[in-house]
């Protein structure tokens, strides 16, 4: 597969099963965890070594990013990567537009840097990129004293002029965001004073753990109505550090669901993170009845990891709680393909945020479900599924991943139990998050094969 080539019959490929799946395999580092890593070694003085890094598109446009701003990145023969960075403040101004292709991460986090710093850049991104609301940082980052210039709707391509000293906030999210939390809290190391967000419902905590983790003074505290006020005082000085990345459990949701669904599997994921606020997935599908357990659990690099042992299910439907959305708002496009072929219904509501991921992911995910014969209602914020009871569904469709890896890989094990092939149109977008997605899925049994489409 030629990741970078664009959407063309030789990218178009469906994979199939006809036995189960048995085997070990690993996923790629964690996509938040390595982002964060290049960023707060790229603001420390003095070398930082990342192992497990995840090397997709989105994690080394990061890198291009913060090496366009100053920081020296390289990897190592060994695939460790050193970082030496150039202080808290130090960002240079970069010479040309920063490119973030498919990486809604690396452009609202990085706004969040270049905001307290007085240099001026450009973001510009893919077709995918250039459709997702930016407001929500270029808000509270406008507070601090940032400039923008932005595309229609507040869109890419954007323009930043950061300002230093930039102003101290404190801002209520108005959305669940990790992404945006992250953004200020960037921001403030580099603020005179003590930025402080405030959170009513929890989001996934890597950066937290990691300024704290490199040295910045940050605090988390509840109020009355249990939401969290996170505090992190500025002009910070980070001290390099000694990460290890361990495998996203985002990625890992797609072997599990695949071992589950396909009759007879067994399968181990070896090495999966399992932070709360990002577990989830896994605490639905054993509420669903899925034979999933930790084996090996231990901490690595602060956070929790866990072997994922797991076994062919019967699913049964559930009504899924909207409060764990946070924890697994990546993951609904493959809890789709799960319930799919689960006994009864599955209700999920409160996904408003997944119509501004990569695509659409509701509707998105509702009309390819719905092509290759599943039952779907799609709603405003939510999608309701009749599951198959396990029975194979018809397939026979070519599905758009409209440059949307999760969709892509999702109708990929979509693919493993129909009667016909289910066709992506493009498998490139799979390069940004989980490099050797295909072999990983071959190594446990499961057949590709390129198919021509008009
Ligand atoms: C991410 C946060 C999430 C998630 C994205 C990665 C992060 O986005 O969808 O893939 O690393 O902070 P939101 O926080 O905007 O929901």
């Amino acid at each position: 597969m030629n990741a970078h080539s664009p959407a063309s019959p030789a990218t178009s490929i469906a994979f199939s099963a006809d036995g189960p799946l048995n085997g070990t395999v690993r996923v790629p580092g964690d996509k938040s965890i390595s982002h964060r890593s290049l960023m707060l070694s790229a603001l420390a003085v003095g070398e930082s070594v990342v192992e497990g890094l995840l090397e997709g598109e989105d994690v080394l446009a990061t890198a291009a990013a913060m090496r366009a701003m100053g920081a020296d990145i390289a990897r190592s023969d060994d695939g460790r990567w050193r970082i030496h960075g150039v202080g808290v403040g130090g960002l240079l101004q970069p010479q040309a537009a920063l490119d973030m292709g498919n990486s809604g991460t690396s452009t609202r986090l990085l706004m969040g840097l270049v905001a307290s710093h007085a240099i001026t850049a450009t973001f510009i991104g893919d077709a995918s990129l250039s459709k997702r609301p930016m407001g929500r940082v270029t808000d509270p980052l406008g507070l601090m004293g940032a400039e923008f210039n932005a595309s229609p709707g507040g869109r890419l391509p954007l323009m930043v002029r950061g300002i230093c000293p930039a102003v101290p906030i404190e801002y209520r999210l108005p959305v669940a965001s990790a992404q945006v939390k992250s953004a200020i809290l960037l921001a403030g190391l580099n603020t005179p004073g003590i930025t402080r967000v405030i959170e009513p419902v929890p989001t996934r905590d890597h950066s937290e753990r990691m300024l704290r983790g490199f040295g910045a003074e940050l605090s988390v505290e509840e109020d009355a109505d249990g939401a969290r006020i996170i505090s992190i005082r500025g002009e910070a000085e980070l001290k390099p550090q000694a990460i290890v990345v361990p495998g996203d459990p985002s990625s890992a949701g797609f072997p599990v669901v695949a071992a589950l669904l396909v009759p007879g599997s067994s399968v181990t994921v070896e090495n999966v993170g399992l932070n709360p606020t990002r577990a989830g997935l896994y605490e639905v599908l054993r509420a669903m009845g899925a034979d999933i357990s930790f084996a090996n659990e231990r901490i690595v690099g602060g956070e929790p990891v866990a072997d994922l042992v797991v076994r062919h299910s019967t699913l049964t439907g559930i009504e899924v709680s909207s409060e764990i959305v946070p924890s697994m708002v990546d993951e609904f496009p493959i809890l789709f393909v799960a319930a799919a072929m689960a006994q009864g219904r599955t209700v999920m509501r409160g996904l408003e945020e997944l119509r501004v991921k990569e695509s659409d992911r509701i509707a998105v995910m509702a009309e390819g479900l719905r092509a290759i014969g599943a039952r779907v209602e799609e709603l405003e914020d939510g999608l309701i599924v009749d599951g198959s009871d396990g029975e194979k569904l018809a397939g026979g469709a070519t599905v758009k991943a409209h440059l949307d890896h999760r969709i892509a890989m999702s109708f990929a094990i979509a693919g493993l139990m129909s009667r016909q092939p289910v066709v992506i149109d493009d498998m490139a977008p799979v390069a940004t998050s989980f490099p050797g997605f295909a072999e990983m899925l071959t190594s446990l049994g499961a057949h590709r094969r390129v198919v021509a489409i008009d």
